[in-house]
């Protein structure tokens, strides 16, 4: 299916019926950036929720219809005090699922933080940011959601205006990343994360959520209001945003109808915009 964000809009909100479609269709929309940007910069988030869209890319690189040879990437946030080389750090899980299957340099490949300790993580992350801008800023920017409606790694109460830094997680976000990890002690307490004012930043904005266990913070952050102690409700203050979530993820959305109504009649002549040019 290729359709999508109207151009400098709303919030437009696709609802599919499973995760395999939701994959296909942020694929798409990469795919279709690719056609006209090989030099896209793309903003990669990790966890979850954007594997299937990952495992998508990977298929058809291989099949020979997309390639990242030209394009750079720039990781949402990392862990702070993972060993290098930690099978959980984002650094090793973009490398494991996207990254090291497909043909980005990987010198193109940014992490936030990068390989800093201590005291020079905060310059770090200044830096950051301005490896950003110097890359030109990102062009189309994947999203996850927090169980507390996080974004990045930005915990309810973060500033909106905030910038890459490091962070404390909260509980619940240590708990629901104990998955990943051998236990709950394991799970680090602190992160760099780019900050809301970095994600906004972005030319697009995709965010996906599958399951229903992200019904509740879809919801939040598409009708909820403007709140940090939602930090994805952001998302509401950008222009270009496709929120691409499953069935599951839809079930406690007010305007669900409205927005597979929205979806069903779209006109022929708007597909998924690419970015406003640089
Ligand atoms: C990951 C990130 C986080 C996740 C969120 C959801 O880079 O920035 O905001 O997107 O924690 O995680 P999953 O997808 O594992 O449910």
């Amino acid at each position: 299916m290729r359709c999508g964000a109207c151009r400098g809009v709303v919030v437009e909100v696709v609802i599919l019926p499973d995760p395999g479609a939701v994959a296909r269709f942020v694929a798409d929309s990469i795919e279709q950036l690719l056609s006209t940007r090989p030099d896209v910069v793309l903003g990669l988030a990790t966890g979850s929720s954007p594997l299937g869209t990952y495992a998508e890319l990977v298929r058809r690189h291989r099949a020979g219809v997309v390639s990242f040879a030209a394009a750079t990437a720039f990781l949402l946030d990392e862990y702070i005090g993972l060993p290098v080389g930690h099978p959980e750090s984002y650094r090793a899980f973009i490398e494991t699922h996207f990254a090291g299957q497909v043909d980005i340099d990987p010198r193109n490949v940014h992490v936030p933080g990068g390989t800093a300790v201590g005291g020079a993580l905060e310059a770090a992350c200044a830096q950051y940011e301005a490896d950003i801008r110097a890359a030109g800023g990102v062009d189309l920017q994947l999203l996850g959601i927090g169980g507390d409606g996080h974004l990045g790694f930005n915990e309810p109460t973060s500033s909106l205006a905030s910038r890459t830094r490091i962070k404390t997680l909260t509980d619940q976000t240590r708990h629901d990343n104990a998955r990943f990890f051998d236990g709950l002690d394991d799970v680090p307490r602190h992160v760099v994360t780019q900050g809301i004012g970095t994600i906004l930043d972005a030319r697009h904005l995709v965010l996906i959520a599958t399951g229903a266990g992200k019904a509740a913070p879809v919801a939040r952050a598409v009708e909820g209001p403007l709140t940090s102690m939602c930090p994805a409700s952001a998302i509401q203050l950008h222009p270009t945003v496709t929120v691409v979530i499953d069935e599951a993820a839809a079930t406690e959305l007010t305007l669900a109808d409205y927005f597979r109504n929205t979806l069903a009649h779209k006109p022929p002549w708007q597909t998924v915009s690419p970015p406003p040019t640089r």
